[in-house]
């Protein structure tokens, strides 16, 4: 079959309107950090799980790759295609419906292209709590957020989205549906494959529907920020929200100084509170059950508590719903702020919270001590010991060249201490065509080759995603392919903002 014939027939399973090839196609070929820009051979835009099928059929026959996206927020490039011309993108975004709430079971089943967002507030209409939450929630989708296992601000409480995943109705790398929407919370019949596609990023299937679980919305939810003199502080902090808040805590954010002040550059409007007077700030969320008022009490008696230790130099807890939102707006900004700032080098590792306060200083230090005046950008999720350890160029310096002589070196150093510290290079943002041959270099032999035989069981002719997180192509020893990876259009530096 022709690529011609492919999009014919694939007009008339989807709709003509639905196959785009011509235009700006940038929404879907360029990346959300724009890195790197790819062309498709078409984006598909398929409106059922049974059009999916379809489409899968044909591009397996006529051995054409699938990229599948949803909201293309994704940081490692992974969900564009490359710059063959050749790969279809397959958008689930027209796949949105909340197809079941089941009460009595907690469970929502809905389709992968529906907007996080949307999901959260239907819940929230319906009186339940998602509560899945990151930055990206405007834009990204439950099928992205499966493909990625996303984390977000709500993990120490409620897990990654893997954990928040009951089942999943996938189409096949060979355009067959496999339905596992149940929603049972007990289900020992051999491998759990929700657990595979799940995090795959793409590579083994696609992701159509998921049945999640659902959560009591808790009468009241608190937010503080909190200034603390160092990381150890923040991790005694935790340790004190844990043991003060049990399972009300529902959010721990830790922001460094230079990245607050990221914020306080690029968006003026925005007031940073203790910014200029603190290394570290915290925001901390307490979700209540009972009532406000127990809440508060709860959370006054965490910080009169933090602040005899000596661990909470100052703080405040928002009064009202739109104050909270202007503390979490703070936090959320950190990634725009810092994209207005220009190049950047991005870590999203994890260590052993524990760990975490000697792993900064020392790597700091390493740092500073190999490439002199480099600014982290240090932000995240602390109470998952999952931090975005960012690394911009010197004051003064030209960042293009900073990045294009350093980006190698600044890298294998963090990564040589992530490893030391027997951490993970990629905590919640995936490894996408970015971060694949970190895998390789990070990664066991003995895991890597068990990841290559499920990818080569389950997508023999290498046509799901090809080239994301683990290589497969004939170059790598399996199964010949039409398509092998060719390289990626990496954009002149000036293009990239982020
Ligand atoms: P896409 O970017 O479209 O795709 C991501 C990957 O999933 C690709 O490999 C793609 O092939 C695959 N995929 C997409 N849909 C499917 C499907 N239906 N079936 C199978 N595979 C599929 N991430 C976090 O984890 N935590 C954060 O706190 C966080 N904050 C962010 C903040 C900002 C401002 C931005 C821009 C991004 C942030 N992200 C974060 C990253 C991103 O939002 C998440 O990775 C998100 O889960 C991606 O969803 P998406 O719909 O945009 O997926
Ligand atoms: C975040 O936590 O803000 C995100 O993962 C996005 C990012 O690090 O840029
Ligand atoms: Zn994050």
């Amino acid at each position: 079959m022709t690529a011609a014939q492919l999009l014919d027939h694939l007009r008339t399973v989807v709709g003509a309107a639905h196959v785009l090839t011509e235009g700006d196609l940038s929404a879907w070929e360029l990346d959300w950090r724009k890195r790197v820009r790819g062309r498709a051979l078409a984006v598909v835009r398929p409106a059922s799980t049974e059009q999916v099928a379809q489409v899968v059929r044909a591009c397996v026959a006529a051995r054409v790759a699938i990229v599948p996206q949803g909201g293309n927020t994704g940081m490692v490039v992974g969900s564009t295609p490359d710059a063959s011309g050749t790969q279809v993108v397959l958008s689930l975004t027209r796949m949105q419906q909340i197809r079941k709430f089941d009460p009595a079971n907690l469970t929502v089943t809905v389709e992968a292209g529906c907007v996080l967002q949307t999901l959260q507030e239907a819940c929230e209409q319906a009186g339940f709590l998602f509560p899945l939450s990151l930055a990206a929630e405007g834009s990204c989708t439950i099928g992205g957020n499966l493909g990625t296992n996303a984390g977000g601000t709500q993990v120490v409480r409620y897990g990654n989205t893997r954990e928040l995943c009951l089942g999943l109705e996938v189409v096949t790398a060979q355009g067959e549906i496999w339905s596992g929407l149940a929603g049972l919370r007990k289900d020992n019949t051999g491998y759990d494959l929700r657990h595979l596609f799940i995090g795959s990023e793409g590579t083994l299937g696609v992701i159509t529907a998921a049945t999640l679980k659902l959560y009591p919305l808790p009468v009241s939810t608190l937010t503080a920020y909190a200034a603390v003199p160092s990381l150890e502080a923040a991790v005694q902090l935790l340790g004190l929200a844990h043991a003060h808040l049990h399972a009300g805590l529902t959010g721990f954010e830790v922001m460094g100084q230079f990245a607050l002040g990221l914020v306080v550059k690029h968006f003026a409007h925005m007031r940073v509170p203790f910014q200029a007077s603190s290394p570290y700030c915290v925001v901390l969320e307490n979700s209540d059950h009972h009532s406000e008022a127990h809440g508060r009490t709860q959370f006054e008696a965490l910080l009169e508590a933090a602040m005899e230790a000596g661990c909470v130099s100052d703080a405040v807890v928002a009064e009202s719903t739109a104050q909270a939102r202007q503390l979490w707006h703070i936090r959320e900004s950190i990634p725009l702020a810092q994209a207005q700032e220009g190049l950047n080098i991005k870590h999203d590792i994890s260590i052993a919270v524990s760990h975490i306060p000697a792993f900064v200083a020392e790597t700091d230090a390493a740092l500073q001590q190999a490439f002199p005046g480099v600014r982290m950008v240090n932000y995240g999720h602390l109470g998952d010991g999952n931090l975005h350890y960012n690394v911009q160029a010197p004051a003064n310096t030209d960042a293009e060249v900073f990045l294009q002589t350093q980006e190698d070196a600044i890298n294998a150093l963090v990564y040589a201490q992530v490893d030391r510290y027997d951490g993970s290079i990629s905590a919640e943002h995936g490894i996408g065509s970015l971060k694949r041959e970190k895998l390789l270099a990070h990664k066991s032999p003995v895991a890597l080759d068990l990841m290559r035989s499920i990818k080569r069981a389950l997508d023999p002719h290498n046509l799901m995603n090809p080239g994301r997180v683990i290589d497969c192509s004939s170059a790598s020893g399996s199964a010949p392919t039409t398509h092998p990876n060719p390289t990626t259009q990496v954009l002149p530096h000036h293009d990239h903002p982020y």
